[in-house]
């Protein structure tokens, strides 16, 4: 007879619920705590190990997804958007996924199967949508119906301590959406110069103290996210407490986009945008601040002036304010479509 196996008590955590992401154990398998889930999700809080879907119904409405045709979601993430939209191309059709987490990426393609959706229906690339005409010539196509890019970081990558986003939970200064991939945030804020730091956060965040925080932070050696953030509070010691967390927030945004070169990938996947579209075909883009904004709107009004799109959303779209009550980290959020 083997030995039983022992069994291995949960670590205890202080206080009635659990405060740690790692110990929110029920959060963390929603297919087994839907009550905690549902509960979290009613508080107008994002469960932990979760991403939930932005603007969902209006963009169902604008992208209108038909059985026998094919999608792409650039930005697949926790699959929020992808579950929605693979329904309704059956009988038929698939959806390809793409995202840059090595991480995330896996847990969502497992998730998907486990709902129901085969090699046949749905395949799972890891790739950046800098190289989607690359990820058509793979896949064999040579344009898509529906093109979804729901921009930045996803609530697990946000949410996670150890990937160095969080603007609060002590983690590694990392924010990598591909850690094997590039230089840390620390490492970038090591090397960098206090000139250059400068026209970074100002280009990236709009930071108006900008020239002042780049000297203070340039040629640091920070690790964690928790440094960071106390070493900006130190250099603003006139500044209220809010507008010192307004600082903390664009310091760290102005990072994470120059680590993940966020609007070389961006400008890149504008670029091929309009030749990778079936005619007829729409693209929605999720953006979540004005340097994002600013990039999409340009490029699609170019595009559309130059007859590359037949129409395209003149004005922005917003969720509606039910949405953001019952998830504030959909406030910021502007929609903007186009089509072939
Ligand atoms: C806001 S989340 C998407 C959430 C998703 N729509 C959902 O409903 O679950 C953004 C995701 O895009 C990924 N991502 C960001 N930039 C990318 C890029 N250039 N190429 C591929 N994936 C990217 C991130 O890793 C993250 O998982």
């Amino acid at each position: 007879m083997t030995d039983p196996v022992p069994h291995r008590r949960r670590v205890r955590y202080s206080g009635k619920n659990p405060r740690r992401f790692e110990d929110k154990y029920k959060e963390h398998s929603p297919e087994k705590y839907p009550d905690t889930v549902a509960k979290v999700v009613a508080s107008g809080k994002t469960p932990a190990g979760m991403h939930r879907p932005i603007m969902v119904r209006e963009i169902l409405e604008i992208l209108a997804p038909e059985p026998g045709k094919i999608a792409i979601d650039c930005t697949l993430g926790y699959g929020g958007h992808a579950s929605e939209i693979l329904p309704l191309l059956q009988p038929g059709g698939r959806l390809i996924g793409l995202d840059v987490d090595p991480i995330e990426q896996p847990k969502t393609e497992a998730r998907l199967r486990a709902a129901g959706y085969g090699e046949d229906v749905f395949h799972v690339r890891r790739a950046n949508f800098a190289g989607l005409p690359k990820v058509l010539a793979a896949e064999g196509l040579t344009g898509v119906d529906y093109i979804l890019a729901d921009l930045g970081v996803s609530s697990m990558q946000l949410d996670t301590p150890d990937r160095g986003f969080s603007v609060k939970l002590p983690g590694p200064l990392d924010m990598r959406m591909n850690p094997n991939k590039g230089q840390s945030a620390a490492a970038l804020l090591a090397q960098i110069n206090s000139d250059e730091l400068a026209a970074l956060l100002e280009e990236n965040a709009d930071e108006p103290r900008a020239a002042l925080l780049a000297r203070k932070l340039a040629g640091r050696s920070l690790e964690k996210t928790t440094d960071l953030a106390q070493a900006i509070r130190s250099a603003l010691p006139n500044q209220s407490e809010e507008e010192q967390d307004k600082s903390v927030r664009r310091v760290f945004q102005a990072l994470r986009i120059a680590v993940n070169e966020e609007f070389t990938a961006l400008d890149t996947f504008l670029k091929h945008l309009p030749n990778c579209l079936n005619p007829g075909g729409r693209v929605v883009i999720l953006t979540f601040h004005s340097g994002e904004d600013r990039r999409v709107k340009k490029t699609l009004q170019a595009a559309y002036r130059g007859g590359l799109f037949s129409a395209f959303s003149d004005d922005v779209i917003r969720p509606s304010a039910a949405e953001c009550g019952a998830n504030p980290r959909a406030t910021s959020t502007k929609l903007r479509w186009a089509q072939r």
